[in-house]
């Protein structure tokens, strides 16, 4: 009988619970007690779900290896984050291929899901062999299938999100059950015989994004130079029937930032230096300078006396409509300006230790500085007045 295992419950971990949990019996594993308590009360820290989407009769969530034993299908949602040098830090991959060594039977399956440089999963598949004497794919089978959820994000879910499933194994019997599982998550699945090429196809997805960003990013510095309006600009190059159009911002969260530095790894390791990858780094990571100095030219001009500058920033989380504070350049624009103006506040309806901000205390700031796109803060710089408006990225004015 399947018996499903989910490792790791964050923001990739829990919705895949969730969903296979109207179709089969899952243990969501995390080694994070207190995510553990707060989902057994029906809380998502995550603020992504509600009590009534977690507590499903079919779902148990447990940070228990004892639980886990007899599961025979796993799925590895763990973080792949960067370490203070920029270097891949595989240590919770690690931890959990650890973890199914003590526990891995013949029969079992295993899919990874985090985000990898090409033949990560190799590497802990054969690391995996040595410790339990199983082979791959044969008596066990490894699977890629990197995941493309969108936290924040209304029209694209789980069920409508193209998933890719690599398996280089023959077993058509494991293929076939891999499958069954995976429709459960997504409608369409894009199969592949390379985890490597999976692996690597991760990556270039953020990349692309990253570098686009990134190219926006610099047109908008270059036109603040240039003292030219950056809407108008793209607007005019817009009507070119092949130019892309992109929006201009933080580059924050757990993977724009942090993948573009897992394939430049990988390939430095193999002798080729990146040229073009990580300049897009370069430039979405000087943004947060930008910002400051963007800021600090305005406060100048306004001549208004340091201890009477009262500082809101709009948007902290990163981006609108998550919770999500990783990698938030907002929240250390926030830190500077509350380090030098004592009357400084952030506000985010999305992050949890936000301030609060009520509409008669919009008198009360002489600088807005609105650094995340969405409706709620649309609504706030239309009731501000223009001059105390700074919209580095041109969301709310022109
Ligand atoms: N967040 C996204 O939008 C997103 C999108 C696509 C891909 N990804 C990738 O998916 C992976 C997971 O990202 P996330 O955002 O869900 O991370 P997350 O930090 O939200 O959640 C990871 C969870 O894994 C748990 N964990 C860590 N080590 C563990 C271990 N050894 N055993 C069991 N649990 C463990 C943590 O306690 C945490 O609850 C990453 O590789 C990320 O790059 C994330």
């Amino acid at each position: 009988m399947l018996k499903i295992c989910v490792i790791g419950l964050g923001y990739v971990g829990l919705p895949i619970c969730l969903k296979l949990a109207k179709s089969f019996n899952i243990i969501g594993y995390d080694i994070n007690s207190e995510r553990i308590d707060t989902l057994n009360r029906g809380i998502d820290l995550n603020d992504e779900f509600k009590k009534k989407d977690i507590q499903i009769k079919r779902l148990i969530f447990s940070k228990k290896i004892e639980d886990i034993k007899q599961c025979n299908f796993f799925i590895v949602c763990v973080p792949t984050p960067i370490t203070y040098l920029k270097k891949p830090d595989l240590k919770y991959i690690d931890k959990s291929f650890n973890l199914l060594s003590k526990i891995l039977k013949k029969g079992d399956i295993i899919v990874l899901e985090s985000t990898v440089y090409p033949g990560v999963t190799k590497t802990f598949t054969k690391k995996l062999e040595k410790k339990t004497k199983l082979v791959n794919n044969y008596d066990f089978s490894t699977c890629y299938s990197p995941e493309r959820i969108n936290p924040g994000d209304k029209n694209r879910n789980l069920n409508n999100i193209n998933k890719i499933l690599a398996y280089e194994g023959k077993n058509v019997k494991v293929k076939r059950l891999i499958i069954n599982v995976y429709k459960k998550i997504s409608k369409k699945l894009i199969f592949s015989k390379n985890i490597k090429e999976a692996e690597t196809a991760k990556g270039i997805e953020n990349i692309q994004r990253d570098l686009n960003i990134a190219l926006f990013n610099e047109i908008l510095m270059i036109c603040d130079k240039l003292k030219l309006n950056f809407n108008e600009v793209v607007r005019l190059a817009s009507t070119k029937w092949n130019f892309i159009n992109f929006s201009p911002g933080l580059v924050g969260g757990h993977c724009l930032p942090v993948d573009p530095y897992y394939l430049t790894y990988i390939a430095k390791k193999q002798g080729y230096r990146s040229k073009v990858t990580l300049s897009g780094r370069e430039v979405n990571n000087f943004m947060k300078k930008y910002i400051i100095n963007l800021v600090n030219r305005a406060i100048k001009t306004s001549r208004i006396k340091k201890n009477k500058v009262k500082i809101c920033i709009v948007g902290l989380t990163y981006k609108y409509g998550v919770a999500d504070t990783r990698n938030s350049q907002k929240i250390e624009i926030l830190r500077y300006f509350k380090k030098r103006y004592k009357n400084t506040i952030g506000f985010d309806p999305f992050f949890k230790r936000s301030n609060k901000l009520k509409n008669y205390e919009l008198k009360k700031y002489n600088f807005f500085l609105f650094l995340s796109k969405g409706s709620k803060f649309k609504k706030i710089a239309g009731l501000l007045d223009k001059k105390k408006i700074i919209d580095p990225f041109f969301y709310y004015s022109n």
